[in-house]
């Protein structure tokens, strides 16, 4: 099965309106002509107006870093999905390890905002990944297990299908390490060994599973190589709009 890349960047906390603006016009022409490949960018809540709007009738797609899973309420600080979906936001990253690491989110919260945004139609792009610890003390499986387990907990076959999962080793990111193409390809292949096991062989076909920590225009077309790497959640290299466009490019370009 031929699973359509997708390329995202998270932009994380910089860009302000007028440097989204300008970023997303700079991106335009520059990815204009990849149609084999979904496209996204991640601005902080308070750019998502502007980025929707630099972005009209382009090809790329605009998503939140983040969803709450109420629909309203006394929850100072969050956003809605309907929030979302007023703006003409399509996707949302949810269980982001800066979001695990400094402001305390679960497992059992990303299942919930997860949730909330597939019942919306919001595509959810959900985080997984381990940390240099886990890794050197083996429990690299267990903790990527676990993570997928919860995270997913009782979303549907259906659901699952439009879903994209972000493998994102913690000591990856934003160190200028890279997992290897292979490092990557193994928990990749096992996280949709999992979708096998808990949902069916074309569910796990079909689910898009991105990689992300430190990657470049230089080192996309590798690690797309590898037959269970459908794509790459970006976050520094995403910043620089000739970067980001180039990075597109090589990514579908085999
Ligand atoms: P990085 O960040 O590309 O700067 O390592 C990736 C991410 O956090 O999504």
């Amino acid at each position: 099965m031929t699973r359509k890349p997708i390329i995202a960047g998270n932009w994380k906390m910089n860009n302000t309106v007028a440097d989204t603006r300008d970023a997303v016009r700079k991106l335009v022409p520059l990815v204009n002509d990849s149609v084999d490949v979904d496209i996204v960018v991640c601005p902080p809540f308070t750019s998502l107006a502007a980025a929707v709007d630099a972005a009209e009738s382009s090809n790329i797609s605009v998503g939140a870093q983040n969803v709450h899973w109420e629909e309203k309420g006394a929850y100072t600080g969050e956003i809605s999905v309907k929030m979302l979906i007023e703006l003409n936001v399509a996707y949302a990253v949810v269980g982001h390890s800066e979001r695990r690491q400094y402001f305390g989110e679960t497992d059992v919260n990303v299942n919930r905002r997860l949730h909330a945004s597939l019942q919306a139609g919001l595509i959810p792009i959900v985080c997984v990944g381990e940390t240099l610890e886990q890794r050197r003390s083996g429990e690299m499986e267990a903790v990527i297990t676990g993570q997928i387990r919860v995270c997913l907990d009782k979303v549907s076959a259906d659901r699952m299908c439009g879903t994209v999962i972000a493998y994102e080793p913690v000591w990856a990111i934003g160190t200028g390490v890279t997992a290897t193409p292979e490092q990557a390809q193994e928990v990749h292949s096992l996280i949709r060994r999992l979708l096998r096991e808990s949902y069916d062989d074309t569910t796990a076909e079909t689910v898009r599973i991105q990689y992300g920590g430190s990657v470049k225009s230089s080192n996309i077309n590798d690690l797309m190589s590898q037959p269970d790497i459908d794509g790459a959640l970006v976050g520094g290299a995403s910043l620089v709009p000739d970067e980001f466009g180039d990075l597109i490019k090589k990514a579908v370009d085999n």
